[in-house]
């Protein structure tokens, strides 16, 4: 009988994290670890991703790591063959990895990280399923889905995120179930001076919970999406936001 007290994963499962160097990948990288699940972690950074990687391991558990930029398809597909050699089949993917909004990209190119990335993640993990009972989730954001943000490729790539996922949920499902999980302002190093601004304080104000949420507040919602728990869960935009947009 499946347990929910480690989310009915199947201990020694694989989970690969992008975006697994900071923040909330590293926090759902740390969190899969604890419930047994296998990680194989993988980020442009390779500091932050060797401090995700020594957590792990300190803590008892498996992990692989992978250095590379998601938007290029030839880091991807040589990075699924490292991982394929040191892990085995993956069954769940978290599409986590994204710029900071803040970040003066241009349009195009902003889609090509944002969204082309994921594409190309999904597509190459989907080559390797172990059996249907796999899931990705996709980290898109309030941002697009509910709201505007200042940069114009932010908004539109958060919201194109989740076409794909409807998509995927749509058209996929036997392949595979998709899910979005939706942070509102999280913890994490690119919020570290926000909320000492005005316009930050202003909007921890009007934040129900009085508060910003927290990586793992944000990892949990991913791994329930991703576990046995939600099999009836497909294409969900999941809002983790402390209440935030139902205020706006
Ligand atoms: N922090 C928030 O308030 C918030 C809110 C909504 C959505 N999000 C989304 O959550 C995700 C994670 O953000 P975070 O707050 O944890 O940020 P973070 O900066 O703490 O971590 C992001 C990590 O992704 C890596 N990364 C970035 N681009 C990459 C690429 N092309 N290839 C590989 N690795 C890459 C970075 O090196 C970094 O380690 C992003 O998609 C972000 O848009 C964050």
């Amino acid at each position: 009988m499946m347990s929910s007290a480690n989310f009915g994963f199947t201990q020694g499962d694989v989970l690969l994290v992008t975006g697994a160097g900071s923040g909330i990948g590293r926090a759902t990288a740390l969190r899969a670890a604890e419930l047994g699940l296998a990680v194989s972690a993988w980020d442009l950074n390779p500091d932050g991703l060797a401090q995700t990687v020594d957590q792990i391991r300190a803590a008892g558990g498996r992990v692989h790591s992978w250095v590379a930029d998601v938007s290029d398809p030839d880091a991807v597909a040589a990075g699924f063959s490292d991982a394929a050699a040191a892990v085995g089949s993956i069954r769940f993917l978290h599409n986590n990895a994204g710029p900071a909004s803040s970040s003066p990209l241009p349009f195009d190119r902003a889609l090509q990280i944002c969204v082309t990335s994921a594409h190309t993640m999904t597509e190459q993990w989907a080559t390797q399923l172990p059996d249907s009972a796999s899931a990705m989730v996709v980290t898109t954001s309030v941002a697009g889905n509910r709201i505007g943000t200042e940069s114009d490729w932010y908004s539109a790539s958060k919201a194109a995120l989740m076409g794909y996922v409807r998509h995927l949920a749509a058209h996929r499902a036997h392949e595979f179930r998709s899910n979005g999980v939706a942070p509102g302002m999280t913890d994490t190093p690119r919020l570290a001076s926000f909320t000492e601004s005005e316009i930050g304080q202003r909007a921890l104000a009007r934040i129900p919970l009085h508060r910003l949420a927290s990586p793992d507040d944000i990892a949990y919602a991913v791994l329930f999406l991703l576990s046995p728990l939600s099999a009836y869960t497909n294409g969900v935009f999941l809002p983790v936001d402390g209440g935030w947009t139902v205020t706006q």
